[in-house]
C-alpha cells in the first residue's frame, strides 16, 4: 500500500505526473479541480479515484498533497488551506517554496522541467530532470525517494537556481517555439511545406548543444548584410502575416549585432 496523496490541479502537468508518481509508491485517494468535468477526466485517468470541486471536500485523512496549478491558482490556493502536518509540494518553476509556509511546515517543491501538454504524448520522465526543493530535512527524502523512482535525473535547487532554470525553460522552449510559429505562419500564407525547415531546426539543435549557442550562430544579422535585411523588413511589413513579427524580427537582430561587441 502505497502512501496516501490528493492532488490538486488536473491540468497538463498533473496529467502526465500523477500516474507516473502512481508507480513510485503514490496512493491518489482523490482528485480536486476547479472545474468538476476535468477533475472527472484526471480520476478517471487514474481508475476512478474520488474527485471533487470543492476546497471543503478535500480528504484530510491523507499524507501527500500535491499541487499542480497555474501559479495565480497556488496562491489562491496557500491563502485557503490548511493542512498542517502534512506534505504539501507544488509543481511551480517560479514559485519559491516559502509560498507553501501557510498551508503546512513541510512545504516542497517537484519541478519537472519539461514542456507538458496533456493532447501531447507523454515526454520520457526517466530523463526528465526533476529539481527538488523542501522546507525540511524529512520532506527532503520524501522528495528525493518518490523523484528517483521516476527520473534518473534528480537534483535540489533553491528558488532562485529554479527561477533561472524556469528562464532558461522560456528562452530554449516557449520562444524558439514562437520563432516556429512565425516560420509556420509565414509558410502558410505561401502554401509552403513547413517541413522543409526540419533539416536546418534539426541541425540547430545539434550546434547549440556542441558549442557555445553565439559561436553557432549564421545569418545576415551576424554577418551585418545590411541589404538582406531591409529586405526582410520590407517583406515582412507587406505581408499579412509577417506585420505580426516585424518587431520581433527587428528586436532579435539588434540582440545578435549587439551581442557582437
Ligand atoms: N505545462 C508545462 O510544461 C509545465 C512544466 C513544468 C511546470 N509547470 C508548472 O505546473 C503548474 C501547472 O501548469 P499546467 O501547464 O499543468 O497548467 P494548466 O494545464 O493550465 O492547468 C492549470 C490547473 O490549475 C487550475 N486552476 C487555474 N486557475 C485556478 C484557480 N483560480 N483556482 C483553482 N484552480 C485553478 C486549473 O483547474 P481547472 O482546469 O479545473 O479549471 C487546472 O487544473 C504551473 O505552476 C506551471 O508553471 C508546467
Amino acid at each position: 500500500m502505497g502512501m496516501k496523496a490528493v492532488i490538486l490541479g488536473s491540468g497538463n502537468v498533473a496529467w502526465h505526473i500523477a500516474p507516473a508518481l502512481r508507480s513510485a509508491g503514490l496512493e491518489w485517494v482523490q482528485v480536486y479541480s476547479r472545474t468538476l468535468p476535468h477533475a472527472e477526466s484526471l480520476s478517471r485517468r487514474l481508475g476512478g479515484v474520488p474527485f471533487t470541486d470543492s476546497l471543503e471536500a478535500i480528504d484530510r485523512t491523507a499524507d501527500f498533497y500535491l499541487l499542480a496549478v497555474s501559479d495565480g491558482a497556488l496562491a489562491e490556493l496557500a491563502k485557503n488551506l490548511r493542512l498542517p502536518g502534512k506534505t504539501v509540494t507544488h509543481v511551480a518553476g517560479s514559485v519559491p517554496v516559502s509560498a507553501l509556509q501557510p498551508v503546512s511546515e513541510h512545504g516542497g517543491v517537484m519541478y519537472f522541467f519539461q514542456t507538458f501538454s496533456k493532447d501531447a504524448p507523454a515526454p520520457d520522465l526517466r530523463q526528465t530532470p526533476v529539481c527538488l526543493e523542501a522546507s525540511d530535512p524529512a520532506t527532503a527524502r520524501l522528495l528525493e525517494n518518490l523523484a528517483r523512482s521516476v527520473s534518473e535525473k534528480v537534483c535540489f535547487l533553491n528558488s532562485q537556481q529554479r527561477q533561472t532554470l524556469h528562464i532558461g525553460g522560456v528562452f530554449v522552449n516557449n520562444y524558439v517555439n514562437l520563432m516556429y510559429t512565425a516560420a509556420f505562419d509565414l509558410f502558410n500564407e505561401k502554401g509552403m511545406d513547413f517541413s522543409l525547415l526540419y533539416p536546418l531546426m534539426d541541425q540547430t539543435l545539434r550546434k547549440a548543444m556542441r558549442m557555445p549557442p553565439a559561436q553557432a550562430q549564421t545569418g545576415p544579422a551576424v554577418r551585418g548584410d545590411e541589404q538582406v535585411l531591409r529586405n526582410h523588413l520590407q517583406y515582412l511589413s507587406e505581408s499579412r502575416q509577417g506585420k505580426k513579427y516585424l518587431e520581433v524580427y527587428r528586436l532579435l537582430c539588434q540582440a545578435i549585432q549587439n551581442g557582437k561587441q
